[in-house]
């Protein structure tokens, strides 16, 4: 039987920082509340001319280097973002591009901060049935170009970024188990209401940003990123105790503390990065793994939990020994 495993990881993270301070100067905010409420000191902000593709084509090189492959034993790259360089082409394909790979299948998954989990599952899929071997999965966002930075309630959580993993057929799991999940009810509760075909016009409005009931999406997030940790250990027949380390998504340190308290995983074997980074939305799982494996702290051998909750509503998991 064929599985994946995580060959390599990498991140990117722009090079100008914003402090919470410099966010004082812009709006009627305090570094306090942005710390207290969120956990948020800082977050990097992409440069004028940077894109999506340019931070996923970095943090893919370090991915590739650290898998100790070729760029041209690329067959598969899929794109987790909701920030895409064009409608189109996939920003895949410019990283395919940018990467001098030919002929693999490349292309975008948008599951907004759900979008790493997704991308995840997708390659797993494409490894365990042969259809690949070694693929790039990369989550890259630039929300500071979908904030309203007069809107004090939303653009103090967000940031850019980069993160890429490759996933290569093995013998061994690797990944364990991976569970995605979407409830669409709920997409007026985190939304970026101008698209393409809802009218082109509304991209150069207000609706053009992100606009979040906070309150109600911190609700449903705590209570749903329970149940599909619960869901992932009851999938793997495994308790709390197995798990070494729990990689969430970083929208809110108050969030992470709640649900890493629900299964009694203490906070010293939490990858935090959100103080940092702030939400980067479909970058912030594989860029908070590519921390903690650079630093030391991830081990081969250990067993991984990966949770996400994000816009659509959609959530995610996936079981990983590392
Ligand atoms: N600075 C100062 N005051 C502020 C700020 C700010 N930046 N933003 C809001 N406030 C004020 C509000 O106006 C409100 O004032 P009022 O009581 O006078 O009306 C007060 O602070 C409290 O606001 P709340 O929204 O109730 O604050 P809360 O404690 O809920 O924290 C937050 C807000 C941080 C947004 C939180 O609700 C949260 O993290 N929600 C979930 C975010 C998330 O998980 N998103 C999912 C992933 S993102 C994705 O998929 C793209």
């Amino acid at each position: 039987m064929t599985w994946s495993k995580i060959a390599g990881t990498g991140g990117y993270l722009p090079e100008r920082i914003m402090s919470n301070k410099e966010l004082e100067k812009m709006l009627d905010t305090s570094d306090e509340w942005i710390r207290e409420r969120s956990g948020i000191k800082r977050r990097h902000i992409a440069a004028e001319n940077e894109t999506t593709a340019d931070m996923a084509v970095a943090a893919s090189r370090k991915a590739i280097e650290a898998a100790g492959i070729e760029n041209s034993d690329i067959d598969l790259i899929i794109v987790a973002t909701s920030t895409p360089d064009k409608v189109f082409p996939g920003t895949a394909c410019i990283v395919q591009r940018h990467l001098e790979i030919e002929n693999s299948p490349a292309f975008d998954v948008n599951a907004a901060c759900s979008g790493f989990l997704y991308a995840l599952d997708i390659a797993n899929r494409f490894i365990r049935t042969g259809g690949a071997s070694n693929a790039l999965v990369i989550g890259s966002e630039t929300y500071s170009r979908i904030l309203d930075w007069t809107d004090r309630s939303t653009c103090v959580l967000f940031g850019d970024g980069a993160g890429a993993v490759v996933l290569s057929a093995a013998e061994e799991p690797g990944i364990l188990s991976t569970h995605i999940h979407a409830n669409g009810k709920y997409e007026d509760l985190l939304h970026v209401p101008a698209g393409i075909s809802s009218g082109y016009d509304a991209v150069r409005s207000e609706a053009a940003f992100i606009q979040m009931k906070g309150n109600e999406v911190f609700r449903k997030a705590v209570g749903t990123l329970g149940s599909i940790a619960r869901e992932t250990l009851s999938a793997n027949n495994i308790e709390k105790k197995d798990i070494a380390w729990l990689i969430p998504h970083q929208a809110n340190l108050r969030i992470i503390v709640a649900t890493a308290k629900k299964f009694d995983i203490p906070m010293e074997h939490v990858v935090v990065t959100v103080d940092e980074h702030a939400n980067t939305s479909s970058a912030s799982i594989p860029l908070a793994l590519d921390v903690a494996v650079r630093d030391g702290r991830i081990k081969r051998g250990e067993l991984l939990l990966f949770e996400a909750f994000g816009a659509g509503f959609t959530w995610g998991s996936a079981l990983v020994r590392y």
